[in-house]
């Protein structure tokens, strides 16, 4: 893609201005020159790389056809037919690898150079909708990170672990998770707060959570805002909406969530000094791509490549080929399940995160 290009360089541009050689200690796969040094990425499905594979959550994406379009089509515990957003990101920032689900086997020794992903499916703001989907809650995602900072201090010294951990870029993905598969399913929890209320809720444990990252180092920060969540499959699908095109309310409570997560995001940057923080519009390219799909070369928006008949709720399926079938060719869709975009519409979302996300770098 044309755009994806300059993008590329753009930043090399920035690059080479900013004279910023950051060398990974000599890292073997890593020895070319990236953008930050390390990637750091919290939450749930939307950057989850596999922690959920290591957890007794029906929350889980490794089983084909989930990654049959990804390195070797195997499966790896990410929600996508192929790459997340991030892994398009890491790309663009120089890195030859992804930065390793914290719980596997492979987040140990130099890999833990280049960052550790924390992220697990089913989490969100909400920790007691967290709990009750078996996921990593957010605070259990810093505790984690704690224990990264003391093995990257073991394997780079405390001085380079000290400016890894400065530098590095922090991703942070929440909140489908909190409406989608808490609020809207959950009537006590409607009874108590309205959206607006519940979104003030979730943004509330959002500022806590940047502030005690801040607290551990972190100071460049993007955060996804939600998607449209009135136009995910799931919406229709699930909750038996017969509208045509997106459910409108569904939109509008997840344009309350951004809203407040914007003026929460300028305020911490006025609080915290040094903070570096963006909030990533992915609801308007997501919105377009459904909107407009032929713009981006999709042909079916509404529907995900792969579907489950299934409640996601009683079962957790998202996709599940037995129930659903798969289509046979997932570029044309905009989303690959009930929930999450396919590969070519997370390059879409990339394309438009690393726009937006030039200030961290
Ligand atoms: C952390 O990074 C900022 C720039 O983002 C820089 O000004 C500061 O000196 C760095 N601190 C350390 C300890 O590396
Ligand atoms: C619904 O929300 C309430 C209030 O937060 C919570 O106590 C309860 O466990 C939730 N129910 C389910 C099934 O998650
Ligand atoms: C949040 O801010 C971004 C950029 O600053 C903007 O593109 C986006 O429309 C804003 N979202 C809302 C819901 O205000
Ligand atoms: C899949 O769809 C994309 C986008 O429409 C198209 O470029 C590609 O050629 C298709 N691949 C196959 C194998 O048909």
């Amino acid at each position: 893609m044309g755009i994806y290009k300059k993008i590329r360089e753009a930043l090399v541009l920035v690059l080479v201005l900013s004279v910023y050689a950051t060398v990974n200690g000599g890292n073997a796969q890593e020895s070319s020159t990236t953008l930050v040094p390390a990637v750091i990425s919290f939450g749930d499905s939307g950057v989850d790389v596999g922690n959920n594979n290591y957890l007794p959550t029906p929350f889980k994406a490794n089983f084909l056809p989930y990654g049959k379009d990804f390195i070797n089509h195997q499966p790896t515990g990410r929600f996508s037919n192929g790459k997340l957003a991030v892994d398009f990101t890491a790309e663009i920032l120089g890195f030859k690898a992804y930065a390793p689900a914290y719980l596997s086997p492979q987040a140990s020794g130099k890999n833990l150079l280049i960052g550790a992903n924390f992220a697990s499916a089913g989490s969100g703001f909400d920790e007691n909708a967290v709990v009750s989907n078996h996921a990593i809650p957010l605070s259990q995602q810093l505790k984690y990170f704690k224990k990264y900072k003391t093995k990257l201090a073991k394997i780079a010294g405390t001085k380079k672990a000290a400016s890894i951990v400065n530098d590095s870029l922090y991703i942070l993905s929440a909140g489908t998770a909190d409406f989608i598969q808490s609020y809207y399913f959950n009537a006590s929890l409607r009874k108590a707060y309205t959206p607006q209320q519940y979104s003030n809720y979730l943004v509330g444990v959002f500022s806590s959570f940047v502030k005690e990252l801040y607290g551990l180092g972190g100071r460049r920060i993007g955060v996804t805002s939600l998607p449209p969540l009135g136009c995910l499959p799931a919406a229709k699908t699930l909750f038996g909406f017969h509208e045509k095109g997106c459910y409108s309310r569904f939109n509008n409570d997840a344009q309350v969530f951004n809203e407040k997560l914007n003026s929460s995001a300028v305020n911490l940057k006025k609080q915290l000094p040094g903070l570096k923080i963006v909030v990533f519009d992915i609801f308007n390219p997501i919105y377009d791509a459904v909107k407009s799909p032929s713009k981006y070369g999709f042909v079916e928006a509404r529907r995900g490549c792969c579907t489950s008949k299934k409640s996601i709720e009683k079962t957790s399926v998202l996709c599940n080929p037995k129930l659903g079938g798969t289509c046979s060719n997932s570029s044309q869709y905009v989303f690959w399940d009930s929930v999450h975009p396919s590969e070519a519409a997370n390059q879409v979302v990339s394309e438009a995160m690393l726009l937006q996300g030039i200030a961290l770098i």
